[in-house]
């Protein structure tokens, strides 16, 4: 019997060592220039980002959660206007749809995918229907082509949640190609992610880019004129220095993601469910979700094999303590609460091992 491995869910310290002194030296220039709010390093990051995003603009923030409430605010929401969304998805989506007074309105998933149902979504637009945030989940895009033509039917601003999916594709094009504002998030276990928090948007929009330049750093246009009221949304030099130096390795890392996903779905597909990915999109998996009906039991034994899982997310939206007061009850988005019940996320990160992968499949054959 081989011994006891204990493999994590993400692996950031390895990651980091594999790349240390190109990190290192990013981190090392900001310190001896003193630069540490906006300047060179920032300004380099956001057009190499607009590059690999091939979207005309990038505007570094100060997190995902940041991004998502800048591109609402470029939606221009008056109170009450109503925005569509998921309820499996991280709380941030729909916090920054209430920062802006909108109201939230939630389009159930597909089991499959696990992505935002396409038929619910086109039931569920009102006259007060007025933005559409579409989010990426695990890194996979459902069909942005047949979203983009519905927001244009009925005049939606289409806002991207790419928070998990850098590098993601539909029919080729990464998020910002679709949307009219993508959203990502740098948190450090995310596919691209800097040590702390930062976060990007990007468009193909020059009025909207030009706008988000303003709101991030106080609308300033120099030191003290300020055009509009903005925030203290900056992403910080350091950050964006670590992000400079990480991205020239990001598709090489998408790519080892996406092997070991292979990997998983060869050896696992007779035992558990593994994920779907359509044929148009290309998954980046920032997270390998599986599902069972005997979830909790698998990630008990997994965890007491030193096999790190973590479920993402355990309760939908509609049903969090925080939304009590919209309403909704259980039985109100089926398939996103039954998701919730069935799904695991078991280890997936570029540096991980066959060693470990032949453990993780081996005990979840043993259990199964
Ligand atoms: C789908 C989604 N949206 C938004 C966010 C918010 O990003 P951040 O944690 O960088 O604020 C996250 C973070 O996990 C996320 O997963």
């Amino acid at each position: 019997m081989k011994s006891k491995m204990n493999i994590p869910l993400v692996d950031l310290k390895t990651n980091y060592l594999t790349i240390k002194d190109e990190i290192d030296t990013a981190i090392q220039n900001v310190i001896d220039n003193t630069s540490f709010i906006m300047g060179e390093p920032l300004k380099k990051f956001e057009k190499n980002y607009a590059e690999f995003c091939k979207c005309k603009k990038a505007i570094g923030c100060s997190s995902g959660t940041t991004a998502v409430h800048l591109a609402l605010l470029a939606a221009s929401l008056k109170k009450g206007d109503e925005v569509i969304t998921v309820p499996n998805t991280f709380i941030a989506t729909t916090e920054c749809i209430s920062y802006v007074g909108g109201k939230i309105q939630f389009a159930d998933v597909k089991t499959d995918t696990r992505l935002i149902n396409i038929d619910e979504l086109e039931k569920k637009i009102t006259s007060k229907t007025k933005a559409l945030i579409i989010v990426h989940l695990f890194g996979q895009m459902p069909d942005m082509k047949k979203i983009k033509e519905i927001a244009e039917k009925h005049d939606l601003f289409l806002i991207e949640d790419a928070a998990q999916a850098h590098a993601a594709e539909w029919n080729g094009h990464q998020p910002g190609y679709y949307g009219d504002i993508a959203c990502f998030s740098f948190f450090p276990a995310k596919n691209l992610g800097c040590f702390g928090d930062g976060g990007a948007v990007v468009t193909n929009n020059e009025e909207i880019g030009e706008n988000l330049k303003l709101l991030v750093n106080h609308g300033r246009s120099t030191k003290y004129e300020h055009l509009i009221e903005g925030y203290n949304y900056r992403l910080d030099a350091i950050q964006a220095a670590i992000l400079d130096a990480k991205l020239p390795h990001l598709d090489k890392w998408t790519e080892l993601r996406r092997k070991h996903a292979e990997f998983y779905n060869k050896n696992l597909s007779e035992k558990v469910v593994v994920p779907f990915e359509d044929k148009n999109a290309k998954h980046v998996y920032y997270m390998y979700v599986i599902a069972s009906k005997k979830r909790d039991e698998l990630m008990k034994f997994l965890k007491q094999n030193g096999v790190s899982c973590g479920i993402h997310y355990p309760i939908p939206l509609h049903l969090q303590p925080a939304y009590k007061k919209l309403g909704w009850k259980n039985g109100s988005f089926p398939v996103s609460e039954k998701l919730s019940k069935e799904i695991l996320s078991i280890p997936i990160y570029p540096e991980l091992t066959d060693d470990q992968k032949n453990y993780i499949v081996e005990k979840i054959k043993e259990f199964t």
